[in-house]
């Protein structure tokens, strides 16, 4: 039996924006787990404070998917879910544990830039179609990830 929404948005305005939706899930996923992991296997002199700089941005990252996730649910698509369509989604490489902390750092960096170029490029979906709850949830992600940029910035002494 078919169904209909009846939330405001044509069904190509849905799709548009769960694609979208669907992209920075996989971007900030894979973040996540990086920012994970090499908050396991950083090593140095600076080790507790990275340590627990990685730990503020991977329980921030993690709290953020979940909410990602349900946008997509309650525009009536289905969230991806899985190792292998995250990483089909996903523009950003797995992390390796056998880099110095200033390579993981600067990594961290650049995959940040990358999320915040996804959110961008989301974002005109949803501004179009007047779906303001999926702009203020790019909106907050852009915020955090600009923030963990800075203060990733900021450990490897730049501006
Ligand atoms: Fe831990």
């Amino acid at each position: 039996m078919a169904t209909t929404l009846n939330t405001g948005f044509t069904a190509k305005q849905r799709t548009d924006i769960a694609a979208g939706l669907n992209k920075v899930l996989a971007d900030s996923y894979a973040l996540y787990l990086k920012t994970h992991g090499y908050h396991w296997n950083v090593r140095g002199p600076n080790f507790q404070a990275l340590h627990v700089l990685l730990e503020g941005q991977y329980t921030e990252e993690w709290a953020a998917l979940d909410a990602i996730a349900e946008r997509i649910r309650a525009l009536g698509e289905l969230a991806p879910q899985g190792y292998a369509a995250f990483g089909n989604l996903s523009s950003i490489k797995d992390g390796d544990g056998e880099k110095d902390w200033e390579g993981m750092v600067q990594e961290l960096l650049a995959d940040n830039e990358t999320v915040i170029a996804t959110l961008r490029a989301a974002f005109p979906a949803a501004d179009e179609a007047g779906d303001e709850a999926t702009a203020d949830l790019y909106t907050q992600r852009l915020a955090a990830h600009e923030k963990h940029a800075w203060m990733l910035r900021s450990t490897l002494g730049r501006k």
